[in-house]
């Protein structure tokens, strides 16, 4: 019997009694359900390899493809599971085998950065360092409604520039030339609130504070603003932090939540495997 147990009010629940590799369409959409009223999900001990990771994450919706450099087409239709991709500080021959490294990621949400960020996130702990790297998440229909009113007012009718040239851990992506102004980052304009079109709750969408302006206004203005909403987005109320275990497989509705992560020790391993799932 699958449960569903809520772990702070109207946000983050744990699922228990479930092996996501072997779901009925009838748990799928409890699941389903879950993901879209608490934002995000926890499921412990799915010990469950690349190939059924993907298999989960698209009954979800169509998965965003791993990035694979300049490989040609035929080349990628070799790779099994091509939709999943590797955050990880570890190294083989001297090579990372995924993102991130060990570095503190900002608080952000994936891919806002593009006209249609991937709705949902799944992430799997496989190696976890013995302390630090912990995942933190930040409910962003909680800070919409915690705005002053004045100041929602004013978030309503604005509009954000994500940048694109950076990733979370600030470093520039390649194909990218570094500047110095927000005005001139790269990147998707989108709305400051999102009106979340499956549940229709507003929640504010902020993307990341590192090189975000604000359309058509002056840089100080930009900044000034941005700053005043940032005070929000990550209330301790509002907040959740996941400590990893081996095998917590985490599901999250970028359109609600803001996600960060601590460093950890260079030397420690820490390995986790995502996929992004673009619209249903
Ligand atoms: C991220 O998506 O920012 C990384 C999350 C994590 O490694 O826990």
């Amino acid at each position: 019997m699958i449960k569903i147990k809520p772990l702070q009010s109207g946000f983050v629940a744990d699922i228990e009694g479930v092996d996501v590799s072997h779901l009925t369409e009838d748990e799928f959409e409890q699941i389903y359900a879950a993901w879209l009223r608490y934002g995000v999900l926890r499921i412990r001990e799915q010990r469950i390899d690349e190939t059924q990771l993907q298999s989960f994450s698209a009954r979800f919706g169509p998965l965003e493809e791993a990035p694979f450099g300049r490989l040609s087409e035929a080349d990628k239709a070799k790779i099994k599971n091509r939709y999943v991709t590797q955050l990880s500080n570890i190294l083989v021959d001297g090579k990372p085998i995924g993102g991130l490294g060990n570095a503190e990621a900002n608080w952000h949400s994936d891919m806002t950065y593009v006209e249609t960020p991937p709705p949902a996130s799944v992430l799997l702990g496989v190696e976890i360092p013995p302390s630090g790297g912990d995942t933190y998440f930040a409910d962003q229909c909680a800070a919409y409604d915690a705005l002053p009113q004045a100041l929602r007012e004013r978030v309503d009718h604005i509009a954000i520039k994500h940048d694109a040239a950076h990733n979370s851990v600030g470093e520039l992506r390649r194909g990218y030339k570094p500047f110095d102004n927000p005005i001139d980052a790269p990147g998707a304009i989108h709305p400051a609130v999102l009106t979340h079109e499956e549940t229709g709750r507003k929640a504010l969408y902020l993307g990341r504070r590192e090189w975000a302006f604000v359309a058509g206004q002056t840089p100080s203005a930009s900044e000034e603003l941005l700053d005043e909403l940032w005070q929000y987005a990550a209330l301790p109320d509002y907040t959740w932090r996941q400590q990893w275990q081996p095998f917590d497989l985490i599901i999250w509705d970028n359109r609600r939540v803001l996600h960060r992560r601590d460093d950890f020790d260079a030397n420690a391993r820490r390995l986790m495997k995502r996929c992004q799932v673009l619209a249903r």
